[in-house]
């Protein structure tokens, strides 16, 4: 199907909900702060206070095991200093994506959707510093948001989403396909057309629309590549949800890893293998981060 069309459809369908889960404006913020290479960590900081309960998030976040403090934190602005610029961008978006949706009445199981979304972000993370990408956090955040559509259809199209579900099950075929077949749009479109109401930064933007086809990104194809091959990791490693289960795939064959060899030849070094078993091994890091994020509401 068209993607201006699938697009038009999810507009249509991301209207019609009145009570859309917003995401605090100062989160939206901080983002836009951020973008800014000369940002002081003290403006973010002042930025975040203004907002209570952002700041109490970020601050049970901060006392968790995830973190590992030595003593309590008790100053936001003293903890932001230390944490650095990086960690702020990803506790501002996490804590308030994360509790938007908060609902358990939607067709996925939220604690595994997440752990999803969050095992993405970290591969894509690991992908991002193994190939010498810029930016490796803002992967790790693509990577964190890239399915957002997917939350939005499991609670505001829960009956269709729910039979998106089971053909996926009786039909051996992709989630993405399943909802553009039955749906007449996907998690993608739906995804982008709430990224932009909430005005995340357009590489995030890009990330949520193209991560199934990299190819086609308009803005920056590298990141989209990079969670592309991080999705399929997690979907191999068993961090999946409701998706089909992947049981291997051929990573030459893939069109992410063509654009990423032509940009990072020294992607052919990896060892595939010996990456796989390093996933793995952080795969119990990824449920502890989600378990403490949803104690943390
Ligand atoms: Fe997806
Ligand atoms: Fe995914």
């Amino acid at each position: 199907m068209d993607k201006n069309l699938m697009m038009e459809r999810a507009e249509i369908v991301v209207g019609a909900v009145d009570d859309l889960p917003t995401i605090p404006i100062i989160a939206t913020k901080v983002l836009q702060l951020l973008n800014n290479p000369d940002v002081r960590v003290e403006e973010i900081a002042d930025l975040m206070l203004t907002d209570q309960v952002m700041t109490a998030r970020v601050m049970k976040l901060l006392n968790s095991p995830v973190y590992k403090p030595t003593q309590e934190i008790s100053s936001l602005k003293r903890a932001l200093v230390y944490l650095g610029l990086r960690h702020i961008r990803e506790l501002a978006l996490t804590t308030s994506v994360i509790h938007a949706f908060d609902t358990t009445t939607g067709a996925l199981e939220l604690n595994a959707f997440w752990e999803h979304s969050f095992g993405v972000g970290m591969v894509s993370k690991i992908i991002a510093k193994k190939i010498g990408f810029l930016d490796s956090e803002k992967a790790y955040i693509s990577g964190i948001l890239h399915d957002l559509g997917e939350v939005f259809l499991s609670s505001f199209l829960r009956e269709p989403f729910m039979k998106v579900l089971e053909y996926v099950e009786t039909h051996s075929v992709k989630l993405v396909d399943a909802e553009e077949e039955l749906l007449g749009t996907t998690h993608c479109e739906i995804g982008l057309s709430m990224a932009r109401k909430w005005n995340f930064p357009d590489s995030y933007c890009d990330v949520i629309s193209y991560h199934h086809n990299p190819g086609r990104a308009k803005v920056d194809p590298m990141l989209c590549s990079i969670v592309n091959l991080a999705d399929l990791f997690c979907a191999v490693r068993g961090l999946n949800y409701g998706g089909r289960v992947l049981i291997s795939f051929n990573l030459c064959e893939e069109e992410a890893w063509g654009i990423l060899m032509h940009a990072y030849p020294r992607l052919a070094q990896m060892d595939v293998e010996r990456f796989c078993y390093e996933l793995d091994d952080a795969i119990p890091d990824v449920t502890a981060l989600v378990s403490s994020m949803f104690a943390t509401s």
